[in-house]
């Protein structure tokens, strides 16, 4: 097998934590004496379990509020179409992901729903001013990305959150990329909808991703079918989570996921954020000593996420990648990164930028041989 070293943890992070393997291993190998769903109350519920492990990292206040499905843009695409209708107005940001803007785009030309993307500044932050102006009298639905996938930007969702909670409208917050990577907590910063996905840095495997669903902000499911329990009602129960988890549910993703965020408390969320600040503070005063590089990503590691965009002149952007996959074995990522609205602020559009993002698992030797390999690359044009 190559020996890689992996940047490309904002998409997926790798490698799982051991006991995420093992966890997965055992869930797979053991019989599954109660099926997926039990009717039987079991000390050995393993999404029970999930659900409260996941509210404590979040602090949130009722586990079985929490509830899965296959991705984080499962559980937007269930919120959106169920939240907005005809006639109702949506703020959302050029900072999005496709898996918020296709779903509120696709509201918006099937059922008339009207939309205001803010723009974000040149670093990929919002402008509060100009998000508190976006409201109207029909707003139903904030949608903000927690934190860029591409420039690395953390919203302030105290203040927009605050903004949100005084026009009365529910906020859905899309922490796809900031679970596992910064504190989240509902206790502080109460929202709506909190979205996860359970594979970039919660290190749970592909496959399983989650919401909160604050009580009070309940919607029409999207799906309806089996729930295992209350089967003789011939419509899906009104009681959460099974009202929002139809079908056999990914178990072993979930069992997986779950020993993802024991590792991340085991770990702390504070010493994750000072290990790779310290590898990133690095790796960002050496491209800036690069002046062929060009970086798109905010100075301030407080309010980023840690993920870098970069370009280096005179170079295509899926050449570096190319060149860096082949050449030394390092992964990043390049091209748009499923955010096309916040390339038109970078002036990235249509090839993107590359982007380097790091995990827990990276070392400091990692970061010096991509240093070096940025340098060698960006002498040869
Ligand atoms: C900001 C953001 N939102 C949503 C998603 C979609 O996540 P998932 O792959 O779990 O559907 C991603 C994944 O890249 C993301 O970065």
């Amino acid at each position: 097998m190559e020996n890689y070293i992996y940047f490309n943890n904002a998409a997926t992070s790798w490698p799982k934590p051991p006991e995420v393997i093992e966890a997965m291993k055992r869930n797979l190998t053991e019989c599954p004496v109660f099926g997926d769903r039990q009717n039987i109350a079991s000390a050995k519920d393993v999404v029970k379990i999930a659900r409260e492990e996941i509210a404590s990292l979040f602090e949130a206040p009722d586990s079985n509020r929490i509830v899965f499905g296959s991705n984080a843009s499962e559980l937007l695409n269930a919120i959106i179409h169920g939240t907005l209708k005809s006639g109702d107005h949506a703020i959302s940001t050029y900072a999005e992901h496709n898996s918020v803007i296709r779903p509120l785009n696709t509201a918006s030309k099937r059922n008339g729903v009207e939309l205001t993307y803010v723009r974000v500044d040149e670093r990929g932050y919002l402008d509060i001013d100009d998000f508190s102006k976006a409201f109207k009298d029909n707003t139903r639905l904030v949608v903000i990305n927690h934190g860029s996938n591409v420039t690395g930007a953390l919203q302030d969702i105290k203040k927009i959150s605050d903004i949100a909670f005084r026009h009365k409208v529910p906020l859905l917050l899309d922490a796809s990329q900031t679970a596992g990577n910064i504190k989240i907590s509902l206790k502080e910063t109460p929202v709506a909808y909190l979205v996860f996905t359970g594979h970039k840095a919660l290190f749970g495997p592909r496959g399983i991703g989650g919401a909160y669903i604050a009580e009070g902000f309940d919607f029409p499911p999207f799906k309806q079918g089996g729930t295992g329990i209350l089967s003789e009602d011939p419509f899906q129960p009104e009681r959460i989570p099974v009202r929002y988890e139809t079908g056999t549910r990914n178990v072993p993703g979930i069992v997986g996921l779950t020993e993802g965020v024991r590792f991340v408390k085991k770990i702390g969320i504070s010493k994750i954020i000072e290990k790779k600040h310290a590898l990133l503070s690095i790796l960002i005063d050496a491209m800036k000593d690069n002046k062929k590089i060009i970086l798109y990503s905010p100075d301030d590691l407080d309010k980023s996420v840690g993920t870098i965009s970069f370009a280096i002149k005179n170079w295509l952007i899926d050449d570096i990648g190319y060149v860096l996959t082949n050449s030394f074995n390092i992964i990043i990522r390049t091209g748009l990164h499923c955010a096309p609205m916040i390339h038109e602020i970078l002036g990235t559009l249509p090839i993107g930028t590359a982007r380097i993002s790091l995990s827990y698992f990276n070392s400091e030797e990692e970061v010096e041989r991509l240093i070096k390999a940025l340098n060698q690359i960006s002498v040869l044009k």
